[in-house]
């Protein structure tokens, strides 16, 4: 049944984004048949389900809507990938609080359903290539179309997925690729993003051919000590796509950290037509640099494939040569030594941005989860992004590389396979887990069998790295904890000192030949800058004292984890704060509270906490801040983060006693108040070897912007995070200033987001550009049964400006929402026509397009007798940009009608939308306890970027950024 259509409004806003720019890839002439080209830039988006039914399963090439090729995608936005539109959502009380109240997933159908569509050229030339599309990561369920063909369906919020879409593409020509986004489900219970959030890849290689994720290097030593020389045992699998054996000769060339190239050897194998094949090559390499997160140092593979003497595909892989390996009494030993995990779980999550991270940001997340001593990321509770391994394996970071779900069904363990093979060659990674507290079925023994199948996958892909499975669960070995290699502690530490440690010590003395590791610890909850509770706000005080009763405070686990070696160390929960779980707290906070550093990077206290034992720094760090006009003469409790052997503490130059530090711990005062001076003298051997001071500061006068990186890559990806701040009158940052912020920039960059860390704050962090539309209807349409040419190249009498339709029926617009006047009968075409006049100005405008709709079932569009489309689905909404075929004056819209089946024909709700420019977007953000964050990326135009903050009654400022010429990585323009 198709007579009646509910007809959606056709004046929804219209959100259009700012142009990227259009520049061609900078790539000289590919010498090799491999390309790499990024599609992140220029994708089309539309947020809302307005095409339920695109997706056609009776034909091939039959999906409509933006599915099709021929779709009008005038109306939507420009985006550039990585994208959340999760993020750009306002935050509502009545969604997930867990997923950060942001109204997308169950019961949000209205916002939970993205479409992203691009066109990108393929040249003649590349006739005989394979061309690849990959996704690194979609949330969620992906449907792609290529050129209206049904390409792939993938689910998985987490897992990279890549077609090979050669049949399919035009060469030549033009190609679209659609694709439809849908979270209206969880994958987790944080905050887990919408859209396409990670990269997107065009692959082009030759038929013969390095298959994808196709390297596998390991270095060997005997016994998993790194003694003598390693062999460098290397797989390579070959894909040939010709309909002939091709005798294929893999060159293998080992590269040193210093770029010397070490050794060249090769090997020649035969690869049937059609199918894959592994070649194995193996070398030694004498004296080896080990890698570790201390001294991070990676050689490079550089695979070369020759068929006939003809190069066919080159590929570098970076490696670490090194060991990790678990014992049951030393616990983690890296390169043969026991060493310390001193471990954060994370989320792919920040301020600003989302789950959306450019690449600039993993290196910045990173390199300040560094800055406290952590050297283990736990990829909680997902695959990661390549590119955070790429950051953990250049600035050195052990990598527990976390599976989403437990499963050893044939989905499951292809999606376990893929993300064992995407990671294994990175230096970082050093563990798989195969997934996180699956209450329901850990302690089966189904659950056992699921864990050892997927254990023992691994060995057949990866014998270098050991499994674990991180278990909320005490003295157990009922189901996983019976079968896994190394059993992984969430929490259980206990709650009072009787019981400290006492679940791991009983479990340890039963099971002793069982590895340890602390897979889930802490986890204090506290929010920057703040020193007491307060439920109404959501704040909890960043004293390290509040932990949930699953949880310890930081210096509870750390001390019990410390005394015993054999547990390996463990991963705090978590590094940086997250939205959603806003425990101990719900609406109106909206993240969580468990990091060491706020959703933006800035540390709360705990970060010296852990930097004091984590570190070699000397390190001495007092809090609260001493801005209390509130408070004099009320006794304020000081605290002392210091791995100094004796720390004195001053107020205004008197002492107020100095105290013995007791390893792992910290020491406290209790101050009556005065405003001035805090200070504080650490010692070491009796001899002073920190000082530190707090001050009580003036009101503020001026905002601040200190950019973390003056100097950035022109390459339209690389970022320069600015912290905001404001000072008094002495140049003192206020800690407790809460000014609210507005930012402006110009030059070669834009804001990709904002954040101050506060846990309750419902700010927006994007800021989306606006385009004003305004409708114009068309109304006297006029139609006559008509047989027309559908051909691109021809066209009818009837659809010239001149024609006289005076003589044509007449139809009326309809508003009941129901298209109505459907007059047509099966098989029958008709030409419709209507006149539409604009003046001079309205054509000055950025954008002007038609819109229809609907048009039942099939339409070919003209506007002044110059085709503007074709419209194949009775349900779609065509839009077509007619700006270039307009002129001030009266012009004519004309539409040829062909009903396929039932009552059809032309839905008269026509509208010509006047597209304005895009409103500019005032960016804000309010201070949180002093701090507030901006996130600025580079344009690929080298330049300066101007950042201009100001806030009321404060002297502005503003600070430039250079962005330096630097080629982009080679995309798609
Ligand atoms: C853990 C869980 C984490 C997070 C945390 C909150 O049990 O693994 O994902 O939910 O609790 O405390």
């Amino acid at each position: 049944m198709k007579t009646t259509v509910s007809r959606k409004s056709y004046l929804r806003p219209l959100i259009v984004g700012v142009c990227a720019a259009l520049l061609v890839s900078q790539r000289a002439a590919a010498e090799l048949p491999r390309e790499r080209l990024s599609l992140d830039a220029n994708w089309k988006f539309h947020l809302g389900d307005d095409w339920p039914n695109a997706l056609h399963l009776d034909k091939a090439g039959a999906s409509t809507g933006p599915a099709s090729e021929r779709f009008g995608d005038n109306a939507w936005r420009l985006v550039d990938l990585p994208h959340d539109w999760a993020v750009e959502l306002p935050f509502d009380q009545n969604s997930d609080g867990s997923h950060g109240f942001k109204p997308v997933g169950p019961g949000f159908a209205k916002n939970s359903v993205g479409w992203y569509r691009r066109t990108l050229e393929l040249p003649k030339e590349d006739v005989g290539k394979r061309i690849w599309l990959t996704f690194d990561g979609v949330f969620r369920d992906a449907t792609v179309w290529v050129n209206g063909w049904l390409v792939t369906r993938h689910e998985g919020g987490y897992y990279p997925f890549r077609e090979d879409i050669t049949d399919i593409v035009h060469f030549g020509g033009k190609n679209v690729i659609a694709v439809k986004v849908d979270a209206s489900k969880f994958e987790g219970w944080f905050y887990e993003g919408a859209g396409i959030y990670r990269h997107v890849w065009l692959d082009k290689t030759a038929p013969v051919a390095i298959a994808p994720d196709g390297i596998f290097v390991r270095s060997e030593f005997g016994n998993k000590l790194p003694t003598g020389n390693p062999e460098i045992e290397i797989e390579v699998s070959l894909l040939n796509k010709l309909t002939n054996t091709a005798k294929a000769t893999v060159s293998c060339e080992i590269i040193s950290p210093e770029g010397k190239s070490l050794k060249r050897f090769s090997e020649s194998e035969k690869v049937k037509r059609e199918s894959q094949r592994v070649v194995n090559l193996e070398s030694k390499v004498s004296s080896p640099v080990l890698w570790s997160p201390e001294n991070p140092k990676l050689y490079k593979l550089v695979t070369t494939v020759s068929v006939d003497g003809k190069v066919v595909d080159q590929n570098e892989t970076t490696f670490g040569i090194r060991t990790v390996a678990f014992d049951k009494d030393k616990g983690f030993l890296l390169n043969g030594q026991p060493y310390e995990l001193k471990g954060t779980c994370n989320h792919q999550d920040m301020a600003g941005v989302g789950a959306a991270l450019p690449d600039a940001l993993q290196n910045f997340r990173i390199a300040r989860l560094k800055e406290f001593g952590c050297n283990a990321y736990r990829c909680s509770h997902n695959p990661p992004t390549p590119e955070l391994l790429d950051a953990c394996d250049r600035l050195g970071m052990i990598v527990m590389d976390e599976n989403r779900l437990l499963g050893s069904d044939k989905e499951n363990l292809r999606k376990w396979e893929d993300l064992i093979k995407r990671d294994r060659n990175h230096a970082s990674v050093g563990i798989w887990s195969v997934a996180n507290e699956e209450f329901s079925v850990q302690s089966s023994p189904q659950g056992g069998n699921v864990a050892k199948t997927m254990q023992d996958f691994v060995r057949s892909l990866d014998p270098t790295r050991p499994v674990t499975y991180p278990a909320p669960q005490d003295d157990t070995f009922d189901g996983i904890n019976g079968v896994i290699e190394v059993r992984g502690w969430n929490y259980q530490v206990g709650k009072t000192p009787e019981q400290y440690g006492k679940n791991m010590d009983s479990y340890h003395a039963k099971h002793p030949g069982q590895p340890n590791v602390g897979t889930e610890q802490g986890s204090t909850v506290s929010t920057r800058g703040i020193y007491e509770n307060d439920k109404a706000r959501g704040y909890v005080s960043a004293y390290d004292v509040n932990a949930p009763s699953w949880s310890n405070t930081a210096e509870e686990w750390y001390s019990v984890f410390a005394a015993r070696p054999w547990l390996s160390g463990g991963f705090v929960w978590t590094g940086f704060d997250y939205r959603g779980e806003p425990t101990p707290y719900y609406w109106p906070c909206i993240n969580s509270h468990f990091g060491i550093l706020d959703v933006c990077g800035f540390p709360k206290d705990n970060f010296y906490y852990y930097q004091s034992w984590w570190t070699t720094n000397i390190v001495l760090h007092l809090l609260p801040h001493w801005n209390w006009p509130g408070k004099v003469g009320q006794e304020i409790r000081v605290d002392a983060l210091s791995n100094c052997e004796e720390v004195e503490l001053f107020l205004n130059g008197a002492s107020l006693g100095k105290q013995t530090m007791k390893r792992n711990s910290k020491l406290s005062w209790q101050v009556k108040y005065a405003p001035g001076t805090l200070s504080a003298k650490g010692f070491n051997g009796g001899k002073v070897v920190a000082e530190q001071k707090i001050e009580t500061t003036g009101d503020a006068v001026a905002v601040q912007l200190t950019p973390n990186r003056t100097a950035i890559k022109a390459d339209g990806a690389d970022v320069s995070v600015f912290t905001v701040s404001v000072t008094d009158a002495q140049g003192r940052a206020v800690p407790v200033a809460q000014n609210l912020v507005h930012f402006e920039l110009s030059g070669a960059g834009k804001i990709l987001g904002v954040g101050n860390g506060d846990p309750s704050s419902h700010e927006p962090d994007t800021f989306v550009p606006q385009m004003p539309v305004r409708a114009i209807a068309v109304n006297g349409w006029r139609w006559t049964l008509a047989s027309f040419p559908t051909e691109r190249s021809k066209t009818a009498p009837e659809y010239a400006p001149e024609f006289d339709d005076s003589s044509w029926n007449t139809i009326k617009p309809k508003t009941d929402g129901d298209t109505g006047e459907m007059v047509l009968r099966e098989g029958q075409t008709a030409i419709y026509r209507a006149h539409v006049k604009l003046t001079a100005e309205d054509l000055e405008n950025p954008g002007v397009q038609v819109r229809f709709a609907n048009c039942d079932d099939r339409g070919w569009y003209y506007v002044n007798n110059q085709r503007v489309g074709e419209s194949h689905d009775w349900q779609e909404q065509p839009l077509f940009d007619i700006k270039k075929q307009l002129h001030a004056g009266d012009n004519v819209i004309a539409v040829g009608v062909k009903n396929d089946g039932g009552s059809g024909g032309l839905n008269p709700d026509v509208n010509v939308e006047i597209v304005g420019k895009s409103t500019a977007s005032p960016w804000t953000r309010s201070l949180f306890n002093g701090l507030a964050q901006i996130i600025v990326q580079s344009t690929k135009d080298a330049g300066e970027i101007k950042l201009t903050a100001t806030a009321d009654g404060l002297a502005s400022v503003t600070t430039t950024v250079r962005t330096q010429p630097s080629a982009p990585r080679p995309f798609v323009p």
